[in-house]
């Protein structure tokens, strides 16, 4: 198609209103609203799934006869330059006022270059990783038409049965907000609104408004009851964070807060986000979350939800078609005013003429194969995929080497169910990502190795057959070195996908057993959208590599890493448990009154038993936030801190203090260390976590080499919600570790004074 050709009704009479003033993208929103009827406006408040039905009865929408009408101003799922043009078209051309629509896709970890699922790139600890592979994502989803993702999702999630843990950051806050807004900044092209209107500029959505990530027993769309203090201690920052990177959208979530639905709670939609935070964008609903506020107990009809929904500060209805069918009734009843209605459509305009919709409607579709899987891109997603792996465990065999990397002339037996699946690797919402373009490890290996490599499936991934086992221990009998690619489906992880077991599924642990009872060295690669239970593969396999879902480039950065070509360098961004039963598990949590001493104590467990703890297991993770390791060792000096003692007021007025440790790569080989900075405060008002992360440093040292690291702790770092629910700094005893994981580090302490 030929853009320049093609004449927007509305270009006109903007271009004459730009050449005398330069109207703001906000001026020409207000100018186009004074022109819009009420039912146009509405439309603009109107978001449907292209051609799908809608609402818990299926209805049908006659899409096709609202679109020139100008009833639907935004579309999701329509996807390819020449699908989301022949759409434009109908709403530019033929709609009066011919509004742009913005499409809208869930482009969560990539559109059609498929990087790690989140869970496995915030194990990289890298805000630039994720900015980058954000901006990689946005040029090729734009290239097709898609102005608006839903994402990133940044839900703090401490329960690793709730499936779309593999969605987000992990459980902590502070590493959450930093990498929401290095995403915020990858899809919309810096801080701020202003590099939207590049062509590869795409809306960000903090996503999902809130606390969703808290849902009771992991299940989704579950009941979330948690205190206003842990909602603003641990819930919120990514959010806020998102907010001030300038983020345009927000997606309120399905489930209910403290007995309200989140799609409907003022206290949080408007009370914290509009009033509290200034957020100027929009507000999206999440899929028909409006339609559920009638099952949630809220609402009895469709007009209540539509009204309950808008009142408290949800803009745009996704997929629930209430607004188009209720608002305009609601505001003629006077129930709602026309001018809330404008207020809310006046950010969906600006934010469409920030993107320069209006000006450039359509998309080249010639060019558009040629902006995806650029070179550049693949190797940014095998780079992410190498950064997002995590090695838990990485035991010496009886030679006295680890077992990993593995030695350049070893024979190699690779078994498993996820060896050779591609389909696997893009893990789920992999968007535009096909199997076709994925390499898998048993490719890499089998080009790596030669003859020296052989292949088995051994089993499936779920199901008890045990057919493939002999042909499985064949090939591991013959080999120097069996590595076992094992785990999830990507299917069990996301929406919808809880689990109340976190073991490897089917059999593939009675076939890991198998094969460990020949004495060869094994190597287990783990594929997950979630922390893995798996005490039994902990305590018996000596070397254990967390590979989530890498991706297309999963067998090349496996490979690599396997034979230490690169080195693993990731961290876990959220706790791994012993047993399902200790599920919340997470680094950050209060201590008790009755704590089981910890690393962190003098005292030592000697086993009294009314201490808060379990009769059958141990308490303490299996592997801690922050825990992973690499192919060389890292030592820490005495953490240090710039003084002993500072004034509440001193910090108030800007005063910091400095704390700093040396790390000496004491190893053979060269290694990338995230060193972490943790703090703990006592004495305060209200309890505070065993230890929270207020800082961290991704750096790479030579052998010998050594590197010190420093934090600035400042109000903002030491400031929480205290008993008056302020957000203050506090005297305490403060204690501060830089270490590399939540449960290591040798600690300082200093007194902050009244
Ligand atoms: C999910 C959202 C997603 C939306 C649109 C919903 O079911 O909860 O995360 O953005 O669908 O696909």
């Amino acid at each position: 198609m030929n853009t320049a050709t093609i004449v927007c009704p509305l270009v006109a009479s903007v271009v004459s209103l730009s050449l005398a003033a330069a109207p703001t993208p906000d001026q020409r929103a207000l100018d186009l609203l004074q022109r819009m009827t009420l039912e146009e406006k509405v439309g603009q408040l109107v978001q449907f799934s292209d051609g799908m039905a809608t609402g818990p009865d299926r209805v049908k929408v006659d899409q096709a006869a609202l679109l020139p009408k100008g009833g639907i101003g935004s579309l999701l799922n329509a996807v390819g330059a020449h699908k989301t043009n022949a759409l434009q078209k109908i709403a530019v051309e033929q709609s009066r006022l011919g509004v742009p629509l913005l499409f809208g896709l869930d482009v969560i970890h990539g559109y059609r270059t498929t990087f790690p699922v989140p869970l496995g790139l915030s194990a990289a600890w890298d805000p630039s990783l994720i900015e980058r592979t954000a901006r990689v994502a946005a040029a090729e989803a734009a290239a097709g038409g898609i102005r608006w993702t839903f994402a990133p999702m940044v839900d703090i999630a401490r329960d690793p049965r709730w499936g779309r843990i593999m969605e987000g950051s992990g459980e902590d806050p502070y590493l959450g907000s930093a990498l929401a807004v290095a995403a915020v900044r990858g899809y919309q092209g810096g801080i701020g609104t202003a590099n939207l209107a590049q062509p590869t500029s795409i809306l960000a959505c903090a996503k999902h408004f809130v606390a969703y990530g808290g849902a009771e027993g992991g299940r989704d769309y579950n009941t979330v009851d948690i205190s206003e203090r842990v909602l603003r201690d641990v819930y919120l920052p990514p959010f806020k964070a998102a907010t001030d990177a300038g983020v345009v959208t927000f997606m309120s979530a399905f489930n209910a807060l403290n007995g309200v639905p989140t799609s409907a709670y003022r206290h949080t939609l408007t009370g914290i986000l509009r009033d509290e935070w200034k957020f100027d964008g929009f507000v999206v609903s999440d899929w028909t979350s409006i339609t559920e506020l009638i099952p949630h107990g809220i609402a009895l009809d469709d007009r209540t939800a539509a009204f309950k929904g808008f009142a408290s500060g949800v803009d745009m209805d996704m997929q629930a078609n209430l607004y188009a069918a209720e608002l305009p009734g609601l505001v003629r009843a006077g129930k709602v005013s026309e001018q809330a209605v404008d207020a809310s459509v006046r950010r969906i305009l600006r934010a469409k003429f920030e993107l320069g919709l209006f000006e450039n409607p359509y998309v080249n579709a010639d060019a558009e194969a040629a902006a995806m899987l650029k070179p550049e891109y693949i190797a940014l997603a095998r780079e992410a995929a190498e950064q997002s792996f995590v090695l838990l465990k990485n035991d010496a065999t009886s030679g006295g080497k680890p077992v990993l990397p593995l030695a350049a002339n070893a024979r190699i037996a690779l078994i498993g169910p996820l060896a050779d699946d591609a389909e696997e690797m893009l893990g789920g919402w992999s968007c535009q990502g096909k199997k076709e373009d994925v390499v898998t490890l048993r490719a890499s290996l089998a080009e790596r190795f030669g003859t020296a490599f052989t292949y088995a499936k051994g089993t499936a991934i779920t199901g008890d057959s045990r057919e493939g086992f002999a042909a499985a221990l064949d090939a591991a009998k013959n080999a120097d070195v069996v590595i076992m690619a094992l785990g999830e489906s990507r299917h069990m992880s996301g929406e919808a996908a809880s689990r109340t077991r976190l073991d490897l599924p089917g059999n593939q642990l009675d076939l890991l057993k198998e094969v460990s009872k020949l004495g060869k060295p094994v190597v287990l690669v783990a594929f997950s959208g979630r922390p893995l239970t798996i005490p039994w593969e902990a305590a018996n396999v000596p070397a254990i590599l967390m590979a989530w879902y890498p991706g297309l480039q999963a067998g090349p950065a496996l490979t690599r890493v396997l034979t230490g070509d690169a080195a693993p360098s990731g961290k876990l961004t959220a706790t791994m448990p012993r047993a399902v039963g200790q599920v919340p598990l997470y680094y950050n949590h209060l201590k008790t009154g009755r704590p089981v001493p910890g690393p962190d104590d003098e005292k030592k467990d000697e086993g009294y038993k009314f201490l808060s703890r379990y009769v059958d297991e141990d308490g303490s993770p299996l592997y801690p936030f922050g825990h992973g390791l690499t192919y060389t060792t890292f030592t820490y000096a005495a953490t240090k801190a710039s003084t002993k003692e500072l004034s509440v007021n001193a910090l108030r007025n800007g005063a910091a203090i400095e704390v700093e440790s040396t790390i000496t790569n004491t190893g053979s080989r060269s290694g990338t260390e995230i060193a972490q900075l943790y703090i703990r405060q006592r004495g305060t008002s209200v309890a505070r976590p065993v230890r929270e992360l207020k800082g961290f440093e991704k750096f790479t040292l030579e052998p010998g080499q050594s590197r010190t690291v420093k934090f600035k702790l400042t109000a903002a770092e030491l400031a929480f919600w205290n008993i008056d629910m302020q957000l203050a700094v506090e005297a305490c005893e403060l204690t501060v570790w830089v270490a590399p994981s939540s449960i290591t580090g040798t600690p300082t302490k200093i007194m902050i004074t009244e």
